[in-house]
């Protein structure tokens, strides 16, 4: 049990600037985890296993990618009880993102806006920070906790080089990784989506599968991969993206990323922001994708859920809707640390 409600911290955070309250909640972790001070947001792991592409998954609530994007904070997170967590999206070079200010709350629609853009230090500095993580050597006796490291492209590179930023970065989490997430759903990075269409996804995966077959042969591991796709898509599309994936072999896919829509927020304060949206307004469209994915994989291949999930119903709701299991972010921000152990809890078992 947490020694620190949320409920006192949230106040003081939430009177700072969005990305301001975000990067002094990643110091404290940093500083913390590790250390007895981490009492402060422990929960003991809900032990709810699950087998997916292969990985033991200890209990179905993960972290969502983009909270840590450097790496920095995976043993105080994984203190909170994620059955498993996604640190990045990485990209191979260091890169600052978008102008400040760049992320913003919703606190009426229990959402968050950001346009943050791949903020990172780069692939060397992300691969040095997970082979300091401590995690699977402080188990005990318990399933370890699963890390996936999800990989994009620098802003840089032009979206016809695409294909060189994955394969570097697949290249040199491959080793350290439980899963690798192909982020092509980011809203932030120009015409990263465009590589979600047929022919450009085609072409993604088909180079990127060869790669893993390099990588099984020189490492003697097969790590599955996972393609993350955005909510912003048709059921045609989302057929498309369904056989390309199952055509390369991919392990999994995430749905979704953060929505472009505003209809939702339409009239709120930054409502009219430019970025992603996320939180209570993008769970429908999460869960659309998700059952139209379900519908055209069929059973037996891994959806990962994510989108809107604030409460042990949200997350139940999209296990209905298809998702094997399920990651949350924005609900972190309005709910605390609390919400990991509840939605474990009632995914017990489903
Ligand atoms: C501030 C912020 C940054 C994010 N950065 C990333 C990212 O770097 N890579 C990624 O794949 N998803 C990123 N996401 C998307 C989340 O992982 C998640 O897919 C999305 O927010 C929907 O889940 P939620 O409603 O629980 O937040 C980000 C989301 C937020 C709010």
């Amino acid at each position: 049990m947490s020694l620190l409600p949320y409920a006192l911290a949230r106040p003081f955070l939430f009177s700072l600037d969005a990305e301001q309250a975000h990067d002094l909640t990643l110091d404290g972790l940093a500083r913390t985890q590790n250390t007895p001070l981490a009492c402060a947001y422990a929960a003991r792991r809900v032990d709810d296993p699950i087998t997916l592409a292969g990985l033991t998954f200890p209990n179905k609530v993960g972290l969502a990618a983009g909270l840590d994007k450097n790496a920095r904070c995976i043993d105080g997170l994984a203190a909170m009880g994620f059955g498993f967590i996604e640190v990045g999206t990485v990209t191979p070079k260091p890169q600052p993102g978008n102008a400040k200010p760049r992320m913003f709350r919703l606190p009426q629609a229990h959402a968050l806006i950001n346009r943050l853009g791949f903020n990172n230090d780069g692939l060397d500095a992300f691969v040095a920070n997970v082979q300091r993580a401590r995690f699977r050597k402080t188990v005990g006796g318990a399933a370890p906790m699963l890390l996936g490291l999800n990989i994009g492209k620098n802003a840089a590179t032009p979206i016809e080089r695409a294909i060189d930023d994955y394969l570097l970065c697949l290249e040199g989490v491959y080793p350290h990784a439980d899963f690798v997430t192909i982020n092509v759903s980011s809203p932030n990075t120009a015409n990263l989506r465009t590589l979600q269409s047929d022919e450009a996804l085609d072409h993604l995966l088909g180079r990127i599968a060869q790669r893993r077959e390099a990588l099984v042969s020189a490492q003697g591991k097969r790590v599955p991969l996972f393609v993350k796709i955005a909510p912003d898509l048709d059921e045609t599309q989302v057929a498309v993206i369904a056989a390309v994936l199952k055509r390369h072999g991919m392990d999994g896919v995430i749905a979704t990323n953060t929505t472009l829509a505003r209809d939702a927020v339409a009239g709120l304060p930054h409502g009219k922001e430019s970025g992603g949206l996320s939180g209570a307004p993008v769970r429908e469209a999460s869960n659309r994708v998700v059952a139209q994915l379900r519908a055209a994989l069929g059973t037996g291949f891994p959806i990962i859920g994510v989108g809107g999930i604030l409460s042990a119903a949200d997350a139940q709701a999209k296990i209905e809707a298809g998702a094997d299991v399920v990651q949350i972010y924005t609900g972190l921000i309005y709910r605390g640390p609390a919400l990991v152990p509840e939605v474990a809890k009632a995914l017990k078992g489903a």
